[in-house]
């Protein structure tokens, strides 16, 4: 994907210096999330007809006392090798796993996480935040696709048995594509917590960590840095400058000496400090770019200007030593804040 970032903090300076002087400005309160670009889902997609028919179902199921037991002992028998990877219980005999306690206290921790993710379908916030749960919890414990793919073909046997004539052809279907949902869902989410994206900022820790700490390396320069991606840009798309009023005609050879223009690059330089501040604070982060969002829509900003900005700030840098490790979480940050500001749609 690429960025626009760069006209982005160059509208942004512009906007704060001309709307501050013009009318009245109505803020819009309702963008709590930033949208994110491909898969833009972070819950499951199931139909409505499908949840409802696994809320019907589960509901009854779960109500017998031996399903949680059963789901987790069949899983074991099957793939008896799986049993290790549980500590408390790793050399239990299998013939005294259903009497004895970690066996049966883990069984009902399966079962807790179930009944959220069942009573999560309706929210995408909250699938995509038990996702994160799930993924997380069993990444560092060496659960791998694969293996929830088993577990769910063990937990649709159960349900099978468990529900007798109930569990019709359209149960088994909604049940089918639950399970492929939540494999998949699990999938995505199967890393060590740090990676795990936040539902609603759509950045992870660690891309929050690398950006604020390579950046504390190079914003002594970011003047100059701003300044020669500007006149990049510039360069590039004559037509971007055109926004900046107060230096819209001035060539571009000579913008390195006209006041206005370096006042610009001096408010673009530092929004983007303090964007890069507020990325560690979800509601700060949030904030600013609703702002973002909100002042340059206002003047039209194309989409493309804040892509190029962004590709011309990941040139930048690059030039600057910043680390492929710190430039990739750069670019997903950039995305991020890219298509919250100038939605693709
Ligand atoms: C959708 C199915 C599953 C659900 C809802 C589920 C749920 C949970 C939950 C809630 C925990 C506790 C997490 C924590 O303490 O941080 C847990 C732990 C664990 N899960 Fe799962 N799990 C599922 C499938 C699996 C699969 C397929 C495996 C792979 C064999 C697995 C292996 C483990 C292990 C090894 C632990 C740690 C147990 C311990 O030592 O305390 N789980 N699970």
């Amino acid at each position: 994907m690429a960025f626009k970032l760069a006209l982005l903090f160059g509208v942004i300076a512009f906007a704060s210096v001309y709307v501050s002087a013009t009318t009245t400005t109505t803020v819009t309160t309702s963008v709590t999330t930033v949208s994110a670009d491909d898969d833009s889902e972070g819950g499951l997609s199931l139909s409505a007809h499908d949840r409802s028919v696994i809320r019907k179902t589960w509901e009854q199921a779960r109500r017998d006392g031996d399903v949680p037991p059963q789901i987790l002992f069949r899983f074991i028998k099957a793939h008896p090798e799986y049993q290790k990877m549980f500590s408390k219980f790793a050399s239990v005999p299998q013939n005294e796993l259903l009497t004895n306690g970690n066996f049966l206290a883990q069984a009902y921790t399966i079962l807790a996480g179930l009944n959220v993710a069942i009573q999560s379908l309706s929210s995408q916030e909250l699938m995509a935040s038990q996702l994160n749960a799930l993924g997380g919890a069993h990444k560092p414990r060496g659960a791998t696709p694969i293996m929830f793919e088993q577990f769910g073909a063990v937990l649709e046997e159960v349900l099978a048995e468990e529900l007798g004539s109930s569990f019709n052809a359209e149960a088994k279907s909604a049940w089918k594509n639950g399970l492929t949902a939540l494999v998949a869902g699990i999938s995505k989410t199967l890393k060590n917590p740090q990676d795990l994206a936040d539902p609603q900022t759509k950045l992870s820790a660690r891309q929050v960590r690398d950006v604020q700490r390579s950046w504390e390396n190079i914003k002594s320069g970011r003047n100059a840095m701003v300044s020669s991606i500007m006149i990049k840009l510039f360069k590039e798309t004559p037509r971007i400058q055109k926004y900046f009023t107060k230096f819209a005609n001035v060539p571009v050879g000579s913008l390195s000496g006209d006041a206005e223009y370096n006042k610009q690059v001096a408010l673009v330089a530092d929004r983007l400090d303090t964007i890069v501040s507020a990325t560690g604070d979800k509601l700060q982060l949030l904030g600013n770019i609703n702002y973002m969002r909100y002042t340059h829509a206002a003047r039209s900003i194309p989409r493309s200007a804040w892509e190029d900005f962004g590709r011309l700030l990941m040139e930048s840098l690059a030039a600057s030593g910043v680390s492929s490790d710190d430039l990739a979480s750069w670019k997903g940050t950039l995305g991020v804040l890219v298509n919250g500001i100038s939605p693709k749609n």
